[in-house]
């Protein structure tokens, strides 16, 4: 994600490089906190390990950081900034591991899921050991307000997980729905890393409150992506398994709009491609009536909001780039 964004925008080069180092960092610890003394356990921790993601959060927390505390990397880019980092990303790896089993999804990160490998079971407990040790680790940084914190988070996102489970084939979800669950699902841990990040800096409320507020909306705008991308984007691009969304009963933005804003005849077609499961029926219907340029426009108001929320914060480089990765979520393809 960070390569992508110095490869298009100007950007700070001694950043960008400072930014790298740490997320080194971040996968040490990341590493030594999952080391075990049995093999069996050694050897799954490695699998997950050895396809890494965007790494989307631990360069949030550390951005975030740095943004609180002015560009000041004394303050900013602590070795705590790199350990709530690898605990963060550690929470999303469970709940990668966990939604593979619920979405019954053969890749993820260019490589095979943990439940293709080695079934539901070993998936359902190597999720929960990396919750148990994301929970474990963020204890050594000896401030009870982080794990409360964070415990809070988790309860979050599950939340979110069984309210989409309770709207499963609901073919009346509406837009605010939607966004409760993504909210839940998605941005409130995506949130937390601007809000830990800034506490961890020493930060102002201010600060926290503005860097939450631009990671719950990057977050939302970040899954509303992820959800066109697994309508229309192309596995082998995207490095995962796509069109589960259909397949498991998940409506997402673009059906949502469409139904609530078509003609009865229209209506008609998309509902007939969500309850026959067929994407390519229901790819067209949403292109011939615009559900998906209406959903980017969406998507773009949540980027939009994100940006506005740093204009609290002082001018900084580290600002700037929260801003250019504001921006990326919407440029992805992966
Ligand atoms: C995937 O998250 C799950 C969603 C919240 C959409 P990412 O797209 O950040 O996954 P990785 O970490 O880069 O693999
Ligand atoms: C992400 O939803 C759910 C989590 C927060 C783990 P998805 O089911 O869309 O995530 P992907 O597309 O499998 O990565
Ligand atoms: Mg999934
Ligand atoms: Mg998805």
């Amino acid at each position: 994600m960070l390569e992508g964004l110095s490869a298009g925008v100007v950007t700070d080069v001694s950043l960008t490089q400072r930014i790298t180092d740490a997320l080194d960092e971040v996968e040490s610890v990341f590493r030594t906190q999952l080391e075990s003394d049995f093999p069996a356990v050694n050897d799954l921790c490695r699998h997950v390990e050895r396809y890494r993601g965007k790494r989307l959060r631990p360069i949030l927390t550390l951005l975030s950081g740095l943004a609180a505390a002015g560009g000041d990397p004394e303050r900013g880019l602590t070795a705590r900034h790199a350990t709530l980092g690898a605990v963060i990303e550690m929470i999303h790896m469970a709940t990668l591991v966990h939604d593979d089993v619920l979405d019954e999804a053969e890749v993820r990160r260019r490589g095979e899921t943990v439940n293709r490998l080695r079934g539901n079971e070993t998936a359902v407990m190597l999720g929960d050991y990396l919750i148990s040790n994301a929970f474990h680790l963020c204890s050594s940084l000896g401030d009870y307000s982080l794990n409360l914190d964070l415990g809070a988070v988790t309860n979050t996102v599950c939340e979110g997980e069984l309210l989409q489970l309770h709207h499963r084939d609901d073919l009346s979800l509406d837009e605010r729905t939607y966004l409760a669950i993504v909210r839940r699902k998605t941005a409130s841990l995506v949130g937390a890393c601007g809000r830990l990040g800034a506490r961890l800096a020493g930060g102002s409320p201010q600060s926290e409150a503005a860097l939450e507020a631009f990671g719950v909306a990057a977050g939302v705008a970040f899954q509303i992506q992820d959800d066109l991308l697994d309508l229309t984007g192309d596995p082998e691009i995207v490095g995962k398994t796509l069109g589960r969304d259909l397949e498991k009963g998940k409506l997402t933005l673009p059906s949502v709009l469409l139904l609530a804003s078509a003609e009865a005849a229209d209506r008609d077609d998309v509902l007939a491609a969500i309850v026959a499961r067929d994407s390519g029926m229901l790819r067209t219907a949403l292109m011939r009536f615009g559900a998906i340029e209406a959903t980017l426009e969406r998507a773009r108001g949540f980027v939009r909001e994100a940006k506005a929320n740093l204009e609290v914060l002082p001018e900084s480089p580290a600002r700037d780039l929260l801003g250019s990765l504001a921006d990326a979520v919407l440029d992805r393809s992966s």
